[in-house]
């Protein structure tokens, strides 16, 4: 992502801020795009993963559909030029104020998660005589292999609603003047990088859409959710993920009919690549059984390290000559040679002994004033920063500036 001319343009910029390789957001729409249309196939972005301007209007113009999980989503997704039909709307808590804000957008569907949610869209959309579109949100209770914060179809977990739970909602959806059924929805979690995940899900709609039918509720719409992960470690060896693998295990092993409609929610696969959280160092310690390299952006930034243990590859970009210029200096006797590092732990500035973003991370000799990249931190990462200790809103670079 990072070169010479790129770290030069930062020079006069104040950190930290993201930046935007705008260019491979752009690659990575038009893969997943051109690997969905093979199959007809219906892509919704993920909002949650990340709702910047840009971002979102290049996702629109790819004319993916909007995936929203609240009413400020639902509100930015319009606002963003979003057409209502393209909008489907999620989320364990819908607040009436929420479900009367999506009811006058006519959004395309409410993915509902609980026989009570179904109770009050159904008022809340008699009150203004509409019918509301819904799909019913099944825990599938596959396991994603991911990590236990973001694993979300088990049942253990506070999404969808359980297989005991479904005669009741056949029941209620029968009964419901005010409701159209549209479709079973599923989310099993994030992250997801063993593509067995998915057929185990596929197994598990097919086995649910027949029980559907044979109780006489035709489903127009298998929305699979999303989940598909992305490359952390090599980020540069892997920028774009292999949505045509993805794509090709629902043409394999979901039963699709004629009428009926796959739709997909992603967000992380589609944003995560394209920035970087970039930072300077503000101060280098080198203790006696560390040396911390203390940098300009915390927690407060990037939430995922402190959150879920998460990784994000942590480069020196101020140093991208150092390793070139040593290599170019090297004979063939030490062709082997890479340039000297040190071990830091790279951590941020709030109060919290979790605003660390690395520990033991080999990098050239770093010091104050160098830019640090976090990188892969396109997906939930500027969606997730936090005004904690006062600090101040996130700025944003965009290749293209
Ligand atoms: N659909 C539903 C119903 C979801 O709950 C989610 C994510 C998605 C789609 C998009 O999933 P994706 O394609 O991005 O995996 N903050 C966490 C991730 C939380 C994911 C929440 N749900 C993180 O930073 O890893």
């Amino acid at each position: 992502m990072f070169n010479q001319k790129i770290v030069d343009s930062f020079e006069n910029k104040e950190t930290p801020f993201y930046y935007y390789d705008l260019s491979l957001l752009k690659s990575t729409l038009t893969a997943c795009a051109e690997a969905a249309n093979r199959y007809n196939y219906h892509v919704h972005f993920a909002l949650k993963a990340n709702f910047n301007d840009k971002v979102l209007a290049a996702i629109k113009a790819q004319g993916f559909g909007a995936d929203c999980v609240s009413g400020g989503e639902v509100k930015k997704a319009v606002e963003t030029g979003f057409t209502p039909q393209q909008v489907v709307f999620a989320g364990v808590g819908k607040s009436d104020r929420e479900i009367n804000y999506a009811l006058d957008q006519n959004i395309f569907a409410f993915n509902v998660e609980s026989i009570q949610e179904l109770e009050v869209i159904n008022e809340l959309a008699a009150a203004k005589g509409k019918t509301a579109k819904v799909a019913v949100r099944i825990n599938p209770n596959v396991d994603a292999h991911t990590h236990h914060y973001i694993t979300t179809g088990l049942d253990e977990n506070k999404f969808g609603i359980n297989s005991w739970d479904l005669p009741a909602v056949v029941e209620m959806l029968k009964k419901s003047k005010n409701l159209s059924f549209l479709g079973i929805h599923f989310h099993v979690g994030s992250q997801i990088l063993d593509m067995n995940v998915f057929k185990s899900l596929c197994v598990k709609v097919n086995e649910m859409q027949a029980w559907f039918e044979e109780r006489g509720m035709p489903v127009k719409v298998l929305n699979v959710g999303g989940g598909l992960g992305v490359d952390y470690q090599q980020p540069d060896e892997n920028p774009i993920p292999d949505f045509e693998a993805y794509f090709k295990i629902f043409a394999d092993f979901l039963t699709v009919k004629p009428h009926q409609e796959v739709h997909f929610e992603l967000g992380r696969a589609l944003v995560a690549q394209c920035s970087s959280l970039v930072s300077k160092v503000l101060y280098i310690k080198n203790g006696i059984k560390k040396n911390f390299a203390v940098l300009d952006a915390g927690m407060t930034e990037l939430m995922r390290p402190a959150l879920y243990q998460a990784y994000h590859k942590i480069e020196n970009i101020s140093k991208l000559k150092v390793g070139s210029q040593k290599l170019e200096d090297a004979d063939s006797s030490t062709l082997n040679f890479q340039p000297s590092t040190i071990l830091y732990d790279v951590v941020g500035p709030i109060c919290e002994s979790s605003d660390c973003f690395g520990k033991d991370v080999a990098m050239p000799e770093t010091k104050r004033g160098d830019l640090i990249a976090l990188r892969t931190a396109g997906a939930y990462g500027e969606v997730m920063a936090s005004a904690y200790n006062l600090r101040p809103d996130i700025r944003h670079v965009f290749s293209e500036d």
